[in-house]
């Protein structure tokens, strides 16, 4: 084995070695996500009337019942929709494109209707949804 061969081995070495630290760094960030915590009734706030309003959606990654998804009700825009935006075909992540008053989901075109169920596939199951309302300014969903 020569010099260059040699140093070709350990660098491989290297980064075997290192990969397991690698993943437990990555795992250990997921893992230390904050939750937003739920009231003795079951409720959890998820964001703002005020957020809702300016994004038309709002989407909160971190509560305790998963990811949420809320937005007006395109049918009565006194009421909210709140549904768990993981696409059922492959699990990617629903955006609300309101132009097409649908959930579509960006990796294989799927979409959903506004109370999540299925429009065009791939995706054969519906979206899960969540019970939501508004108190004051708050925006708060609870799991079904
Ligand atoms: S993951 Fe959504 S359509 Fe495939």
């Amino acid at each position: 084995m020569n010099r260059r061969e040699f140093i070709g081995w350990v660098g491989v070495g290297s980064l075997a070695s290192s990969l397991p630290v690698v993943i437990a760094a990555c795992s250990q960030t997921t893992s230390q996500q904050s939750t937003t915590p739920s009231r003795p009734d079951g409720f959890q706030t998820v964001g703002t009337v005020a957020e809702l309003n300016k994004n038309g959606q709002i989407l909160n990654e971190k509560t305790a019942a998963g990811k949420v998804l809320v937005i007006e009700d395109p049918s009565d825009t006194n009421k909210i929709i709140a549904v768990n935006p993981t696409c059922t075909h492959a699990g990617c992540t629903v955006g609300w494109q309101k132009d097409q008053n649908a959930f579509v989901c960006p990796c294989h075109g799927s979409k959903y209707t506004s109370d999540g169920k299925v429009k065009n596939g791939p995706a054969d199951k519906p979206l899960a949804t969540y019970t939501a309302k508004v108190e004051g300014n708050e925006v708060l969903v609870k799991e079904i």
